[in-house]
């Protein structure tokens, strides 16, 4: 059997990192993918990475504190504050880190890495690698990994966690070239599976970034906290949703609507179109509303008056998209957009070393809640977590595992493979009639309306009830092809399994919810509520559906006001 000290499940940019610092401690460490880590969708990310490095003429005075204040306030206060200050403080560090790995960052003229502007921030702090910063980095992690020799399952799809007595001791995996199942044991297992948001139709995620991978550790009996903000990013491609990034505005782009009007002026008089995400998605999607969108669909993004040197010079990646996609330069015509569903502030219930409540088990970057993000993600903070808690979780897992036996805990995972094997024998041997892909298009269709930008009781009621009907359907699907090598079939239907239980989560958490924050607003309760919600809410699985429990916000610096911007 398979056995290392430390398993890294997924290949990107957290992933990656916590392998790295565990490898750093002479660890025996291996990462499985379902990909081949550089087609993580980490390399997506385009915008860039927060730091207070104060490169920028217009930031001479920005440092890791005004950081973490911008990140706490635009968090909507939901943020842990501790854990966030720590973020901000180690990220000048993360930063030069990955550049002395050879990251090719953009630069100021005088040779010093380049930042923008972006929303929610009091300072220009992103440093960025043209709009194709999270390709690079990922390179640059990938590289480091190839340095260390840490060992790849590529397109090996984790499938379950395997539990001894009251800890995490391995996984069971599919092999999607050979179709094999296997259990692989660890002494602790570190998840970095990415975001939930493909279970969500609009989304500028890839088709991979479903909600399986929290569904894994949910399922075995670890929480899964906040999972209700879900953050629409304001500029993502009409009709595609192909993120557009927010360096466009950063660098200068405008929001118009149909009628030319610059309306942002209406929701964030002073930041304009560098509000945080929340407030601009949710003007875009007004404007839409009331009529003045187009098509009833979109509003334009105007990137015209920058010119086509910066154009090309600061968003080429961009302008590849626009012409490839829809036939449009956006050196020469304004680009249509729309919000679009991007990033799950919720995920895996873990602390500030990245340990989850259950032993052994550690969770890191977009599928992990360590909390810095709370109700509303400020851009380029995500890149930035990977790093910062991709490291951190691996090296307390590297800690974990030191004096540990150096050898599977064979019956427990036996006992879970046999377990998984039964499972995907009733999917083969179904008599049922349902097409899971069908309940899939269902659940990501309703998902925008009913747990979208603008939530109320009503729709949310009718939302929780067509998750349970889909879920009830799921049981009846038809039997899933016996194809071995590559078999997307199977691996689907465990992943539209993941969607629907943590669908359940986001919209039975967002029904308790209530009142508005962040990126979570109810028409029915448009106030922030601290009396009663300045807390977190944790999920944890029953049969019946997702137990509801609540935890207090740390809140040590900063009490929380209202946000203007
Ligand atoms: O707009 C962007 O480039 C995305 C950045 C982020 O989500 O952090």
């Amino acid at each position: 059997m398979l056995f290392h000290d430390v398993l890294v499940v997924g290949g990107g940019l957290a992933g990656l990192r916590a392998a790295l610092a565990a490898a750093e401690k002479k660890i025996d460490v291996a990462i499985v993918t379902k990909l081949y880590p550089p087609r993580s969708h980490s390399g997506q990310a385009q915008g860039g990475i927060n730091a207070a490095l104060a490169n920028n003429p217009k930031a001479a005075d920005d440092n890791p504190e005004k950081h973490a204040f911008d990140t706490i306030k635009g968090s909507d206060y939901l943020a842990d504050q501790e854990t966030s200050i720590f973020m901000t403080q180690q990220a000048p560090e993360a930063i030069f880190e990955i550049e002395h790995w050879g990251c090719p960052f953009s630069r100021t003229p005088d040779g010093k890495i380049a930042q923008r502007p972006f929303g929610g921030a009091g300072y220009p702090r992103t440093c960025y690698g043209t709009d194709r910063t999270g390709h690079y980095i990922l390179q640059t992690l990938f590289e480091q990994s190839i340095k260390h020799n840490i060992a790849t399952y590529n397109e090996w799809e984790v499938i379950a966690l395997a539990k001894d007595v009251d800890s995490c001791c391995g996984v069971i995996v599919l092999n999607l070239r050979s179709g094999e199942l296997q259990a692989i044991g660890a002494n602790a297992v570190v998840f970095a599976t990415g975001g939930s948001g493909r279970m969500y139709g609009n989304s500028t995620n890839a088709i991979t970034s479903t909600a399986f991978g929290v569904a894994m550790p949910y399922w075995a009996g670890v929480p899964l906290k906040d999972m209700e903000f879900v953050q629409f990013h304001p500029t993502s491609l009409y009709p595609s949703n192909i993120l557009m990034t927010e360096g466009c505005r950063g660098e200068g782009g405008i929001l118009v609507n149909k009628e030319g009007d610059r309306f942002m002026k209406k929701y964030a008089p002073k930041a304009m179109e560098l509000g945080p995400r929340d407030i601009v998605a949710r003007a875009i999607q007004t404007e839409i509303l009331e009529g003045r969108g187009l098509e009833d669909a979109y509003v334009y993004l105007d990137l015209r008056h920058l010119g086509k040197a910066k154009i090309m010079e600061r968003l080429p990646g961009i302008r590849e998209i626009t012409m490839d996609f829809i036939g449009l330069d956006p050196i020469e015509k304004p680009i249509p957009i729309q919000p679009g569903t991007h990033y799950c502030m919720g995920g895996i219930d873990v602390n500030i070393d990245g340990a989850s409540p259950l032993p052994g088990f550690y969770a890191a970057g977009e599928c992990a809640c360590v909390s810095v993000h709370g109700a509303n993600r400020l851009g380029g903070n995500s890149l930035l977590e990977t790093v910062v808690f991709g490291k951190r979780a691996g090296a307390s897992a590297a800690e974990y595992v030191k004096d540990k036996p150096k050898q599977p805990k064979t019956s427990a995972l036996e006992r879970t493979l046999k377990r998984e094997e039964e499972n995907l024998k009733q999917l083969l041997t179904s008599d049922g009639k349902e097409n899971p892909f069908k309940i899939n298009a269902e659940l990501r269709k309703l998902m925008p309306e009913k747990a979208g930008l603008f939530r109320d009781e009503k729709l949310m009621t009718e939302g929780l009830a067509q998750i349970k009907a889909l879920k009830e359907r799921f049981k009846k699907i038809r039997p899933i092809s016996a194809g071995r090598s590559f078999n997307f079939d199977k691996t689907w239907a465990l992943e539209i399994k993941g969607n629907l239980d943590v669908a359940e989560v986001v919209m039975t958490g967002a029904l308790a919810r209530k009142e508005s924050r962040g990126s979570h607003y109810r028409t029915d309760f448009p106030k922030r509520d601290d009396a009663n919600f300045l807390k977190h809410t944790l999920a944890t699985y029953t049969p019946e559906g997702p137990k509801l429990s609540y935890r207090d916000v740390q809140i040590t610096k900063y009490q929380p006001v209202e946000r203007k911007y």
